[in-house]
């Protein structure tokens, strides 16, 4: 999900620093380049060991500020490359610091040098984050739209108290960060609705055999967090997908279905009230011309099985659409992918259509990565390389907003 973000960590010196190893972990398994800064408090609680094998980086401290270098000064260099800049666990001594703007360490310094979004992540005792003088600090940080907070939550505390002060998770932590890293805090399509399809269809024979594809659905989920995350009024109507890849509380309506034409019905019961139609479901394109209500024992299993094709629900969609929608395909593709894929943007009456290889390894069914092209019915063409599924959702997102503005 984070294949080429850079994303720097600050950690200030509290308990809940342990807590912040798993989210170095997550981030450099999502393949992002994840840099690290500890304070000399953060020190007594994890060490440079800990983060410089977990991050494959060494980890910086006040030593290496404070030492002569023939390169660029640390605190600049850190903060030109970084996408996002964490600072978890946020303690009562590094609010005040970032409230008043001082800057005594390699942290507080990294943070004035910088321009990138920062994520706030605070932890501490209940007494100590209720005080006036920490909330006047926290409402005050919050002003500065380069600051994005996230928790605290309330909860068992190291002290054995219950109450707020509790670091957020390291999964809530990691899901917010895949968020701002791509859109930097930017809701450029609030309150545009945007309706997507994802995931496979499936055609049954009987009520254990189907004919489907290997899709899993991960397009048609990033599609739906890149929109929501920008502000969208999200649908995702989807096929099969995994329940272990579906999210826990989408901040979209997720609404599940099995064949093409129970997507096709809800994708037109929905199609009105959108803006923005993305139909990137792998569809079923056939389907067994009769179905049995029972399991088949073998030998009542035809070799010759009679098929039926199923609705082409995007060639619906194109015919229904009004002028103000703008509606988007994708085409799988073997060899070449823009002439086909050209052919299917005509024939269906699209927008745009995502010229999509599935023959190497870093795209297609089920992998985490994607490539494509982009292509608009005037003709114009983006190349996007090899990258995560969510940038290149984001990448669709830019290259549609400037064509659906230009039909408002
Ligand atoms: N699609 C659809 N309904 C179908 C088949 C495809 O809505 N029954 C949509 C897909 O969601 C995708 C686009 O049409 O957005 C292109 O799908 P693809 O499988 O690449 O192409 P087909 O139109 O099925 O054509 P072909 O199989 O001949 O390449």
């Amino acid at each position: 999900m984070l294949k080429c973000k850079s994303i720097l960590i600050g950690v200030s010196g509290g308990i809940a620093a342990y807590k912040v190893c798993e989210v170095i972990s997550s981030l450099f398994q999502e393949g992002a380049k994840v840099r690290v800064i500890l304070t000399e408090t953060a020190q007594s609680f994890i060490t440079p060991l800990t983060v410089a094998t977990l991050s494959r980086h060494q980890a910086y401290t006040d030593q290496d500020f404070w030492q002569a270098t023939h390169s660029r000064p640390l605190h600049i260099a850190l903060g030109e490359e970084a996408d996002l800049l964490l600072i978890a666990p946020l303690t009562a001594n590094m609010l005040a610091k970032l409230t008043y703007g001082l800057a005594d360490n390699l942290l507080t310094n990294t943070v004035l040098a910088s321009r990138c979004p920062i994520l706030l992540a605070p932890a501490m005792n209940t007494e100590m984050w209720e005080q006036p003088v920490i909330q006047r600090n926290w409402q005050q940080l919050k002003l500065d739209s380069r600051y994005h907070t996230i928790g605290p939550g309330s909860g068992l505390l190291a002290c054995d108290r219950l109450g707020a002060g509790r670091m957020a998770e390291p999964k809530e932590i990691i899901a917010e960060i895949q968020s701002l890293a791509y859109t930097k805090g930017q809701q450029d399509f609030q309150g545009k609705r945007i309706l997507i399809s994802g995931g496979g269809t499936r055609e049954y024979l009987d009520p254990v055999r189907f004919l489907g594809n290997p899709s899993t659905g991960k397009m048609g989920l990033a599609l739906a967090q890149a929109a929501s995350d920008r502000g969208a009024v999200v649908t995702l109507i989807h096929g099969a997908i995994a329940p272990e890849l579906l999210p826990k509380s989408p901040n979209y309506n997720l609404i599940s279905m099995v064949t093409a034409e129970e997507m096709e019905t809800a994708m037109i019961s929905h199609l009105e009230e959108s803006e923005i139609v993305i139909m990137s479901a792998a569809v079923a394109d056939v389907k067994p011309a009769n179905y049995t209500n029972y399991k088949l024992p073998k030998k009542e299993l035809s070799l010759n099985l009679k098929l039926e094709p199923v609705v082409d629900i995007l060639a619906k969609l194109g015919t229904l659409k009004k002028d103000h929608q703008t509606l988007i395909g994708f085409a799988a593709q073997t060899g070449d992918i823009v002439k086909p894929a050209l052919d299917k943007l005509k024939r269906k009456n699209l927008d745009i259509i995502v010229a999509n290889p599935i023959d190497t390894p870093e795209a297609g069914f089920g992998t985490n990565t994607n490539q494509a092209i982009f292509i608009d019915n005037k003709g114009e063409q983006k190349n996007i390389d090899s990258c995560s599924k969510l940038e290149l959702a984001h990448r669709l997102l830019d290259f549609v907003k400037i064509r659906a503005l230009n039909k408002v």
